[in-house]
């Protein structure tokens, strides 16, 4: 792949999808226009999936039906999208990709996490991004940010729930520290210098300069 692959991941409003607009917006002060998806979604079967997942009409959801729902996006999206812009040299940005489904339900669910990691790797591919960030949030502030709207399916789960997603984000930095970078909290100024920063050196491999400050 003579792409870069780099994904955004971390709880409820958390700021990720600020921070991925403001990377695809240096590497297009760069010269270089990013392939950017979001999950679920980001094709016409990802986002009728999307509208079962995140929709009011599907309470009845079981968890493994759930597993497998986002697998079945993302088994799309990156046969359909991510390699082949990546087998072309482009950049993507992917607003999640398969930590989501560790992080919500391997430990927000509890499904087994052996399961939850073939599901993925039979819905990737094998495929792992390059680089991934991962946004840490106060479970509270987050789901309250990003319910302001009218809370999703997601959204709508217990606090206690939201807590056990960021244990597991935790524990996927701590497993894969190369790829797996913990942003910490701060004003979305701070936030992107640190984006920006960890993003250059990765940028760099394929003769992408975004500068560490991201100008
Ligand atoms: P979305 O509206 O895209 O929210 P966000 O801006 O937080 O990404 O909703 C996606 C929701 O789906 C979010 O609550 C996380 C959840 N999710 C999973 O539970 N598993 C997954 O594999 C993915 C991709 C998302």
């Amino acid at each position: 792949m003579s792409g870069v692959f780099i994904t955004f991941e971390g709880g409820d409003g958390a700021g990720k999808t600020t921070q991925m607009r403001l990377l695809a917006e240096a590497l297009l002060r760069a010269g270089v226009e990013p392939v950017t998806v979001r999950e679920p979604g980001g094709t016409l079967t990802g986002e009728s999936i999307r509208e079962i997942l995140l929709g009011p009409a599907h309470d009845e959801l079981t968890a493994v039906a759930e597993l497998f729902l986002f697998a079945a996006s993302r088994a799309q999206l990156t046969a359909q999208v991510i390699r082949p812009a990546l087998e072309a040299g482009r950049v993507v940005l992917c607003d999640r990709y398969a930590d989501s489904t560790t992080a919500y339900q391997g430990y927000g669910r509890g499904l087994d996490l052996g399961l939850v990691r073939a599901v993925n790797d039979a819905a990737t591919g094998g495929l792992a991004p390059d680089l991934t960030f991962v946004l840490d949030v106060e479970p509270r502030e987050g789901v309250a940010a990003a319910s302001a709207s009218g809370p999703d399916r997601m959204e709508r789960q217990e606090i206690a729930f939201h807590e056990r997603v960021r244990d597991g984000y935790a524990a996927i930095a701590a497993a894969e520290p190369e790829r797996v970078r913990l942003v910490a909290r701060g004003s979305v100024d701070d936030v992107w210098r640190e984006v920006a920063r960890l993003a250059a050196p990765v940028l760099e491999r394929i003769g992408v300069r975004i500068g560490e400050d991201g100008r």
